[in-house]
């Protein structure tokens, strides 16, 4: 390498650049006309040219069998960045620059003498923009190509000549243990595991990294990161689409293989993996690979036991009528498919850590909400202190991870409510990406690109941890196959099976619901709240569980909080126990009280168990604070709805009335 790299683009108002660029290099990408290409890897290339953090010394080559040349190729591109990119301004010279160095050369992946043909451009393109002949080549193909790729690149020589050759390859890293190892061989065969960058794009996005960064760079969690402090941990994966016209993709997948093998065992791993010796990739990746072995395997009877499936069938109306379809009416779907679209699993890890603390995964397609949570749930506080007191039962602290689409993390324990009495209320302390740092946001392949370029393999899985994880997943593979199986068994827009409730509450824990501010506009006071204002609103609720009979609210008390109703159904009864009116799913009640000060004046008691939403008056207060323009209207949609239970004789509180 000559001189110093310079940086490509212009940063405009966005903030420094944070550390060198990337190495110079020719990127070659297989499969360049398609999808990946222009939702992911083009706007991450843009996002690190407008961050200062792409050099200078940079080219792309795609290549795909569509009869594209450069021209249409950049022109194609072009028009992608305007709807894909993830900055807050479009930076024209920025981009300009970037797309100039976007070449194109049509390739048939069986046909050698196209593999010549990319080696002569990677060459002229090197020599043009002095790569110092480094080379990164990227797999955004189907996996049937990869093994193909491997050898043909190795056979055009692409292994020879000065600087560094790496290669990116993309998910689905086979679909089974036997096609994985199989898969490995393939690529191994030519090219060295310090060579293979294997993708999981669940690994970055910035709130994952983070779990690494967090646990090792504070001292104040990681001495109660094991059996003795920690009661289970729930990973939480809800999306709320299906399966979005790709159902001859999913047919062959399923949540199993589409999630959970992959990015949810990645999570799993960086959160219990014990603490490595250096951030060194090697380090991480080792005690990576020790949690996933030390993950139990399960016999069949286990499986039975132990994990759960689901299908999403219609939603319908209240007429029954067909809203939307059920998995099994989608495109490409067999009408008797066996693929599952939820699971549910509690897993554990067979070591001195972990021993006895079950860890709960749960996944799905067409649930009512889309989240990605990670809660670590402690073991609760010894109830002796408050024996003689008015607090019945102490909850447990926990520790939440936002993963997305709110990124934050949030701690929740108890204090005591101001007052003579001693009575403990359970509160928050939370950070949130978005207040703490202003960065655009990322596609979370930036970060892969870059580190691939210092040949930083932290982020991507080795061979090893592939095969580790599928050793986990075959066996709940090979019980699900052997066992009839009904469905579909959840509708579309609901939490999902009963049964998976029944696997955790079978252990006398529930899983633990976290709003999203796409819930919460369904609700009639916040629908037009601005998005800040609702994912602020979202941290302030304090999530509630009840048993069916219990009492929520009762006649005559003083009103702290309001509720909104995630799951299950309550209802308000008047003196003599008669319903006035049924809470289900999305509905809320006692919201006057965050308005008046008022006392209840009506009792409202869980019909079915419930998960509920509470949110208190100080919370809601300062919210309101910092956005007063909404406080108006959240005040005239109450008073509408206020008016209309009182001619309904069913009102949650009275002073509006007097
Ligand atoms: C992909 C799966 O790997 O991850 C998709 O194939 C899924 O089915 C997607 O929707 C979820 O990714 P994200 O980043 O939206 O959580």
């Amino acid at each position: 390498m000559a001189d110093q790299p310079h940086v490509l683009g212009t940063r405009g108002a966005e903030p420094e650049p944070t550390g060198p660029t990337t190495q110079p290099c020719v990127m070659l990408v297989f499969g360049a006309s398609g999808d990946l290409t222009r939702r992911l890897l083009v706007p991450a290339l843009y996002n690190l040219a407008c961050d200062g953090l792409l050099c200078d010394r940079f080219a792309l080559l795609g290549a795909a069998m569509d009869p594209l040349t450069t021209e249409s190729f950049r022109g194609r591109l072009g028009k992608d960045i305007e709807k894909f990119h993830t900055r807050h301004a479009f930076d024209q010279a920025a981009w300009e620059n970037l797309v100039g160095r976007f070449h194109y050369i049509p390739a048939a992946f069986d046909d050698l003498g196209a593999f010549q043909a990319l080696k002569a451009e990677v060459a002229r393109l090197d020599a043009r923009y002095q790569c110092g002949g480094n080379v990164l080549l990227y797999f955004a193909t189907a996996p049937r190509f990869f093994g193909l790729l491997c050898e043909q690149l190795h056979k055009a020589g692409f292994k020879d000549g000065p600087g560094w050759k790496r290669i990116i390859v993309e998910k689905p890293f086979g679909t089974d243990l036997a096609s994985a190892r199989q898969l490995n061989r393939d690529v191994l065969a030519h090219w060295h595991e310090d060579q293979i960058y294997r993708v999981d794009h669940y690994l970055g996005k910035e709130t994952v990294q983070n779990l690494l960064a967090f646990r090792f760079s504070n001292g104040m969690f990681e001495p109660l990161w094991n059996k003795h402090f920690i009661d289970n941990v729930q990973f939480n994966v809800a999306e709320a689409v299906d399966v979005e016209g790709r159902g001859g993709y999913y047919e062959t997948a399923g949540v199993l293989r589409d999630m959970m093998q992959n990015h949810m065992f990645q999570m799993l791993a960086y959160l219990c993996m014990e603490v490595p010796g250096s951030f060194d990739s090697h380090a991480i990746r080792n005690e990576k690979a020790k949690l996933l072995e030390a993950v139990r395997v399960y016999t069949p009877p286990e499986v039975e036991r132990h994990v759960v499936r689901g299908q999403y069938g219609p939603q319908l109306d209240d007429a029954g009528r067909v809203v939307k379809p059920g998995y099994r009416q989608e495109k490409d779907v067999d009408p008797r498919s066996k693929t599952e679209t939820f699971a549910a699993a509690r897993l554990h890890i067979d070591n001195w850590r972990w021993e006895g603390v079950p860890i709960y995964l749960r996944s799905g397609k067409a649930l009512w909400k889309r989240g990605t949570e990670i809660i670590v749930e402690l073991k609760k506080a010894p109830q002796v202190l408050f024996r003689n007191t008015a607090v019945q039962s102490l909850g447990a602290n926990r520790l939440i991870f936002h993963i997305q689409p709110y990124q934050g993390i949030e701690v929740q324990f108890h204090a005591k409510i101001p007052g003579p009495t001693l009575r403990l209320q359970p509160v928050n302390m939370r950070f949130g990406y978005g207040e703490a740092f202003k960065a655009s946001r990322y596609t979370g392949y930036e970060v892969m690109i870059y580190s691939c370029s210092h040949g930083d393999a932290t982020l991507f899985s080795r061979g090893d941890l592939v095969e580790a994880a599928w050793r986990i997943a075959q066996p709940i593979l090979d019980g699900w196959e052997a066992v009839p199986v009904d469905f579909p068994n959840y509708a579309r827009g609901s939490w999902g099976p009963t049964a998976a409730s029944d696997l955790i509450e079978r252990d006398g824990r529930r899983w633990f619901e976290v709003l999203t501010d796409d819930v919460l506009k369904q609700v009639t006071i916040f629908e037009d709240g601005e998005p800040l204002f609702l994912s602020q609103l979202v941290l302030a609720l304090r999530p509630e569980v009840a048993t069916a009979g219990e009492v929520l609210i009762r006649k005559g008390d003083k009103g702290r909080e309001m509720y909104i109703v995630v799951r299950g159904e309550a209802e308000a009864v008047d003196d003599a126990g008669r319903v006035l009116k049924t809470f289900r799913d999305g509905d809320f009640f006692g919201e006057i009280a965050l308005l008046i000060d008022t006392p209840r004046t009506a009792t409202v008691r869980a019909k079915t168990a419930c998960d509920l939403m509470a949110l208190d008056k100080a919370s809601f207060d300062r919210i309101l604070h910092d956005y007063p323009h909404f406080a108006d209207g959240v005040l005239r949609v109450a008073r509408e709805r206020y008016a209309l239970d009182l001619q309904a004789g069913m009102l949650l509180g009275s002073a509006a009335a007097r």
